[in-house]
Order: structure tokens, then C-alpha cells, then sequence
């Protein structure tokens, strides 16, 4: 098995989870990390041999094979297009980037370098998610009429909540939508195989303002600050969003997005009702699949390789009863690019995301913000 370079920019939460999945893949060393903050001190606490401020520096530096670029969103696409030009594989996390001109700009220069770009919608490779798929793809579920869920966290239910989300110089016109509606969205488009075609969004903002901390924090670092630690904000960017769409497939749907609903840490539910069967997953009890029939009992199918389809067989590492969660999907997503990058060449249709569903995002996202300004129905 050939071994891999990999370098990894932006060290805050999802950054840390990047260095631990490529690790677990087995032919890909961490040969250097990059943050802006602590980099000596983040690379000793998790074993990488070499730590730089500067991605340039280590980009120059290190003869990487591929890099990860987990930094807040609005740094995406100058650290993407600087990595590509200096002929590195791109594993990119969501949202792209902060607008559809630069995504079309970085699809350009990927496809010009013919080298493999990954967005990170990890969501696709949890086993029951992949199953769905499979039962669209087979004709299981039958034509698929409509389409529904939700995707709630309660991280910025205070207004004492602050990261750099809140900030649209940060991460873009939306917030919650592009934060995780994004990754609702791409599931739902993967598992149907079809794309949403218009779209009416309703967003809503319930804390007008809010407590900026005067330190700098990492996402979910659940540091406490006192009242002298702040400063007041005024908020322009979506705490919730509901969006009923179209899809080309002729499906209707709804999501529900929301960063402060109390209670609900990290829940994506989705619902596909089909004129055979219909489905729901959890990602919050990811392990199983409700099936739902109208002329025999419903079903729960629980995840076990030796019972699912093969292809799902493929991106599942343990047997039944072994939970396989969050991080396992990181691991698959980066052993589908890693064989892409072992190929030497992005496959025409990957299973994983690449720039061309997350230029496709962009424009969704960037249609649904204009949705809910202008109050009616817009087609993508
Ligand atoms: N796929 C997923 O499930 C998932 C989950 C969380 C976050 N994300 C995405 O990952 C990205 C990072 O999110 P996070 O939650 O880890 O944020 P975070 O704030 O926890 O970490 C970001 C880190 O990047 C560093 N940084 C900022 N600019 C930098 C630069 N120019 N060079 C080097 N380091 C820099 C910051 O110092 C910080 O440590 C975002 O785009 C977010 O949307 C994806």
C-alpha cells in the first residue's frame, strides 16, 4: 500500500478530528499541522513532527501528497487554490467557501490541475445514511414523493453563546444554513440522487445581539468567561431556517435548522417517503433504520455488514452490535479520497463530495439567503 503525506491546516475542533481519522486509515502519516494560534503547542499534544503559523510556509516547506484545510470559511478558498497550484490534493471542509464566485474559481483551478478535491460532508458515510442510498438507487423505496427533517444543535442557544460563526466577514451570508442546513441538504441530494430545484426559506434571528467574548475561543471549547470578558454585537445572521424545496426528481420537502433548540446537541433527523416504503434515520441513534410500510409491519434495521447491501458492506469497519458513529465517518470519507489520490485522478462521480457539490451548496446557499429576504419561491 503506497503511504501518504498529509498536512493539516486550522487545529480547533473539526481540525483534531482530521489528524485522528487519517491516522486510522493506516497509509497516510500527519507530517505537519498549521494554526494560527499554539501551533508548537497543539502539534506536542497530538504527535505531529512539525508545526507552522503560516500554511504558506508549510506548504513550501513539506512535500506533502494532500492537505486538510479545516479553518473557519471565510480562508477556504485562498488556502485551497494556494495548495492546488503548488500541486497538492485538496480535502476541503464545508461550506466551500463564502461565495459562488470563488467555489467556480476553485472548481476551475481543480479541474485545470487534474488533481483530487474533497469536500468534507462526512454525513454521507455513516452505514445507514449509505444504506438509504442504496435502497433509492434499487428501487426500494419506489418513486419518492416527499422529503423531511430537521438539523438542531443548542451550542448558540445563550446570548453569552459567541464563536465566529456569528460573524458573516467569518462565514458567509448564512450561518446556520451554511453551517450545518448544508450538510442536511447534501445528505438528502446524496441518498436521492437528485438536486433540489427551488426553494422558499423562512430565517429567523432571536438574539438580536449578542455577548462577544474579548478572547479568542475554539468551537465547542465550553470555556467559561465573566461579564468583563465581553462585548455587545449586533447579530445579522440566521439562528434558525426552514426551507421547503423542490427536487429535479419531482419530490417536496422541508428541513428545519436550528442552533437554539435547548436540549438538542447535534441531531439531524431525516425523513424519504417513497410510493413502496418509506425511511427515517437519526444521527443521533445512527446505528438503525426505520422502515416504514403500509401493508406489513415496520421494520428497524439495525447496522451489520453481514446483512446490509454490499456496497454499504464496503464503508462499514465493525459487525453488528459495534457502534459506528461521528468519527467512522471521517475515516470513510478519507479513504475514498485517499484511494481517488492512489488512483491519480478524481473519479468522474465520486461517493464522496468534491467541488462540484460544494459549488452546487453555494448556489444553494446563496438562493436560499435570497429567498428569505425576498419572502417567495426562487429556482436554482
Ligand atoms: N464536517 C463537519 O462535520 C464539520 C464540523 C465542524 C466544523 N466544520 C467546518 O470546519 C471548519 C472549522 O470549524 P471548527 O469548528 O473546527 O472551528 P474552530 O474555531 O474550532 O477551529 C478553527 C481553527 O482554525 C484556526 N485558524 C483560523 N484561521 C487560520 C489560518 N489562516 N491558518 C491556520 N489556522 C487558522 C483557528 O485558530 C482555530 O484554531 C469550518 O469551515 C466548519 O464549517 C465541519
Amino acid at each position: 500500500m503506497k503511504q501518504f503525506r498529509a498536512g493539516v491546516i486550522g487545529i480547533g475542533f473539526i481540525g483534531a478530528a482530521h489528524i485522528e481519522a487519517l491516522r486510522r486509515l493506516g497509509n497516510v502519516t500527519v507530517e505537519a499541522l498549521c494554526s494560527r494560534t499554539n501551533p508548537d503547542k497543539k502539534a506536542a499534544s497530538l504527535c505531529v513532527p512539525s508545526a507552522y503559523p503560516d500554511y504558506r510556509e508549510m506548504l513550501d516547506r513539506e512535500k506533502l501528497d494532500c492537505v486538510h484545510i479545516c479553518t473557519p470559511n471565510n480562508s477556504h478558498f485562498e488556502i485551497a487554490k494556494y495548495a492546488l497550484e503548488r500541486g497538492v490534493h485538496v480535502v476541503l471542509e464545508k461550506p466551500m467557501t463564502c461565495s459562488i464566485s470563488e467555489a467556480q474559481e476553485l472548481l476551475a483551478v481543480a479541474k485545470k490541475t487534474g488533481l483530487v478535491h474533497g469536500i468534507n460532508f462526512n454525513c454521507r458515510f455513516y452505514p445507514m445514511v449509505y444504506e438509504m442510498r442504496e435502497m433509492v438507487r434499487t428501487g426500494a423505496l419506489g418513486n419518492i414523493y416527499h422529503i423531511g427533517g430537521s438539523y438542531l444543535q443548542d451550542w448558540l442557544y445563550l446570548d453569552t453563546d459567541y464563536s465566529w460563526r456569528l460573524e458573516k466577514e467569518w462565514s458567509g451570508k448564512s450561518r446556520v444554513f451554511a453551517d450545518i442546513g448544508t450538510h442536511w441538504m447534501d445528505l438528502v441530494q446524496f441518498v436521492t440522487g437528485s438536486r433540489v430545484s427551488e426553494v422558499l426559506a423562512d430565517f429567523a434571528i432571536f438574539h438580536k445581539t449578542r455577548k462577544k467574548p474579548l478572547k479568542a475561543i475554539d468551537t465547542f471549547s465550553g470555556m467559561a468567561l465573566s461579564p468583563e470578558d465581553y462585548a455587545e454585537k449586533t447579530i445579522d445572521t440566521e439562528d434558525y431556517a426552514h426551507v421547503a424545496f423542490h427536487m429535479e426528481n419531482g419530490a417536496h420537502g422541508s428541513c428545519t435548522v436550528s442552533q437554539v433548540f435547548a436540549g438538542r446537541k447535534n441531531k439531524l433527523t431525516v425523513s424519504v417517503g417513497g410510493s413502496k416504503r418509506a425511511l427515517t434515520w437519526d444521527s443521533e441513534n445512527s446505528n438503525a433504520l426505520w422502515i416504514g410500510s403500509r401493508e406489513s409491519a415496520n421494520g428497524e434495521l439495525v447496522k451489520d455488514p453481514s446483512i446490509l447491501s454490499a456496497p454499504t458492506g464496503k464503508i462499514t469497519s465493525y459487525p453488528g452490535g459495534h457502534v459506528e458513529g461521528f468519527p467512522d465517518t471521517f475515516k470513510q470519507t478519507f479513504k475514498k479520497i485517499y484511494e481517488a489520490i492512489e488512483a491519480g485522478t478524481q473519479p468522474a462521480k465520486p461517493d464522496f463530495a468534491d467541488f462540484n457539490d460544494g459549488l452546487a451548496e453555494m448556489i444553494l446557499i446563496e438562493n436560499i439567503v435570497k429567498s428569505a429576504n425576498e419572502r417567495r419561491w426562487v429556482s436554482i
